[in-house]
């Protein structure tokens, strides 16, 4: 198990120099050496609050790295913002795992998280340990995330029970898309929400996702957890936060109300590819600088 390391929310006065040290220290250590899943962990503790984004390629992942984003989440994701598809749920594990090591070798300090894609650990505890296995084999990376909370307890059980690191990821499961209809759709039940991130706390998961669910709500888990939440569209009480690359980044064209979008790179790379098409069709490229003698 991951905690109880005595979270902010619950330390009397008397250990906040403490707590001050040690995120110093966690600051410090991470800093010079490879994020591992202990710092992942201990960073809550210290008030250090997390950064994650997606990343599916070792170009965007080593970009990252060097700016200093403490976890990669190779997400599932990709089947909509890299193979334009409407769901998660085509992804393969053979598809995780050629991206997921793409990734793992970009990062030299951020911790490389591949997520399990729909039906690869849903069958059985024995089909996720495989599963999550061969990504941690094939790929580098040093854990996986899969969806779910109290349905998934065992699985994660079994998972922790051979040492493999293991996220869970609750509030909005994309995974579930058709079963609750559509992906957009706030997850308000508090009570239910609380158990399964309590439910994947006890089996040894050492942090949520919390996805898309009001940020009270959101407050309220983190509250109750000693391992980190990292919330997408859940806030700003989480112990961290997740974004999808590409909609952060401008690329994607998706603006749901909880992204912040820190660049317009479809702006950029549209202009970009238009100029280069008119330079060609009017001769102005390749110029005598850009040709051999
Ligand atoms: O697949 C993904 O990118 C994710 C994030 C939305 C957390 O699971």
């Amino acid at each position: 198990m991951w905690g109880p390391l005595c979270g902010p929310q619950h330390c009397p006065r008397t250990l906040r120099s403490a707590q001050r040290t040690l995120r110093l220290l966690v600051l410090n250590m991470s800093a010079s050496r490879p994020f591992t899943v202990p710092d992942f962990v201990h960073a809550k503790a210290a008030g250090k609050k997390l950064t994650m984004l997606t990343a599916y390629d070792y170009l965007t992942a080593s970009i990252f790295d060097a700016a200093g984003v403490d976890s990669l989440l190779v997400g599932d994701s990709l089947g909509m913002v890299v193979q334009g598809r409407e769901t998660t749920l085509p992804v393969t594990l053979e598809q995780m795992i050629y991206h997921g090591e793409m990734v793992a070798r970009a990062a030299k300090r951020a911790l490389v998280i591949v997520d399990l894609p729909f039906m690869t650990y849903q069958v059985s505890s024995k089909q996720a340990v495989r599963n999550a296995g061969r990504i941690l084999k094939e790929t580098g990376a040093a854990a996986v995330k899969l969806e779910g909370g109290v349905h998934q307890a065992r699985t994660i059980e079994a998972m922790a029970a051979v040492d493999l690191p293991v996220m869970a990821h609750v509030g909005l499961r994309p995974q579930s898309v058709r079963k609750v209809g559509r992906m957009s759709a706030i997850q308000r039940d508090e009570d239910q929400l609380l158990a399964d991130a309590k439910a994947a706390e006890s089996a040894g998961a050492f942090g949520i996702v919390l996805e898309l669910i009001p940020q009270d709500i959101a407050q309220h888990i983190t509250a109750e957890l000693s391992i980190p939440t990292i919330g997408i569209g859940a806030g700003p009480h989480c112990d961290g936060q997740v974004l999808v690359s590409p909609d952060m980044l401008g690329l994607s064209g998706f603006h749901p109300k909880f992204l912040k979008q820190y660049a317009s790179l479809r702006e950029t790379m549209t202009d970009a590819a238009r100029a280069y098409v008119q330079d060609v069709q009017q001769g102005e490229f390749p110029g005598q600088e850009h040709s051999h003698s």
